[in-house]
């Protein structure tokens, strides 16, 4: 018998920048041309239907103008198109359009988009490189950085992708007052989540300011220097965390913060609540079920119910969803081990519970979750 050892030692640098503000479209242009990825004969444009008529097809002409050998794939908007086949069909249309290893990707859009197209790319022709243009202040929030990709299944969301990080991020704020109100609160659901996990005082700042975004009447009011602080706190806080955790082997865990049950709510209305709508509600259970444990005080949990309110995000059980499917759905959980739903937890606000060995996720009982829910 042979025995053959093949050393393979890694030490690679994947930084890259993000670059926060208005139409960006032109900066993203003259930075391909000063080679911000280089060896690259071919761009795929990866958009959805919705994206590709306000913002896709004038990145294409533009590129188009500037001699960049450039296609544009779009597929139906919405999280439920985020699946293995959509990846497959723009696939074949890249293989059609002889699309090779010499390619680059740039997906705009939002969340759904940057999370599929980053999955294509960290696939097609065994890893391409990847740009990501942030259409949305979810994605701005969290799906564009970090380097999660993934599609949904049947089963539950995100169970299907590789880690792929950006060659660059782009958030275009000007695009946020093309979003829908629901749009554009689902993405302050990701950046309450963050202030709730790492910053009191980003935690204050949006008590105080959260209404300069969107009123609660549903006025997108966008005021640029809120905007701004908003998308800067939020790379800030995930970076912080993904750059000592980039594989999620435990602090990234706490990015997760309400999505124990968020993305089982969010499968189990068919997508009908939007992603985070679905953390909003998990994000209150988890609040609750923290206060039961005594991690968070009856004070911190009212915070954070007035806060998401404020936001226009919901804070309740959906009617039509069981509290048993809602369970039976957190298995699917990504941090599941040994057949027990884990959750994280914040340590009052503005900080994460630590548990033994360090860990950042414990199992928790079934009955405490039941009881949990039925308060929600
Ligand atoms: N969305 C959570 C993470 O990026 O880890």
């Amino acid at each position: 018998m042979a025995q053959l050892h093949i050393p393979i030692k890694k030490v690679v640098d994947q930084s890259y920048d993000i670059e926060i503000g208005f139409h960006l479209v032109d900066v993203l242009i003259n930075d391909l041309k000063s080679d911000l990825v280089t060896g690259v004969n071919k761009y795929a444009i990866i958009t959805d239907s919705k994206v590709k008529d306000i913002y896709g097809d004038q990145l294409l002409e533009k590129m188009k103008q500037q001699g960049f050998d450039v296609e544009l794939f779009s597929f139906p908007s919405g999280e439920t198109s985020k699946t293995r086949h959509t990846k497959a069909s723009i696939e074949d249309l890249m293989l059609e359009k002889s699309f090779g290893r010499d390619s680059c990707i740039i997906a705009i859009g939002g969340g759904a988009v940057t999370d599929l197209a980053g999955f294509v790319a960290g696939t097609f022709s065994r890893g391409i490189p990847c740009i990501n243009y942030a259409t949305t202040l979810l994605a701005a929030a969290d799906a564009s950085v970090g380097g999660k990709t993934a599609v949904n299944t049947p089963v539950a969301t995100n169970l299907i992708g590789v880690f792929h990080q950006p060659e660059k991020v782009y958030i275009d704020l000007a695009t946020w007052s093309t979003l829908p109100v629901r749009e554009l609160r689902s993405g302050l659901a990701e950046t309450i989540k963050h202030a709730c996990l790492a910053d009191e005082e980003f935690f204050v700042y949006l008590e105080e300011n959260i209404d300069k975004i969107v009123s609660t009447d549903g006025t997108l009011i966008l005021n640029q220097a809120v905007c701004e602080h908003i998308a800067f706190k939020n790379c800030e806080i995930k970076y912080s965390v993904v750059e000592k955790d980039e594989l999620e082997t435990n602090l990234r865990q706490i990015l997760n913060l309400g999505h124990t049950a968020g993305r089982a709510l969010e499968a189990l209305s068919g997508y009908q609540l939007f992603h985070g709508e679905a953390v909003a509600i998990g994000l209150v259970i988890q609040a609750k079920l923290g206060q039961r444990l005594d991690f968070l005080l009856e004070e911190d949990v009212n915070r954070i119910i007035s806060l998401l309110k404020k936001s226009g995000l919901p804070v309740q059980m959906p009617s039509d969803i069981s509290h048993e499917s809602l369970l039976e759905k957190m298995y699917t959980d990504k941090k599941v081990r040994k057949g027990s739903i884990r959750f994280v937890f914040q340590d009052r606000i503005g900080n994460m519970k630590q548990f033994e060995n360090s860990h950042y996720s414990i199992p928790v009982d079934e009955a405490l979750i039941l009881k949990t829910l039925e308060e929600c």
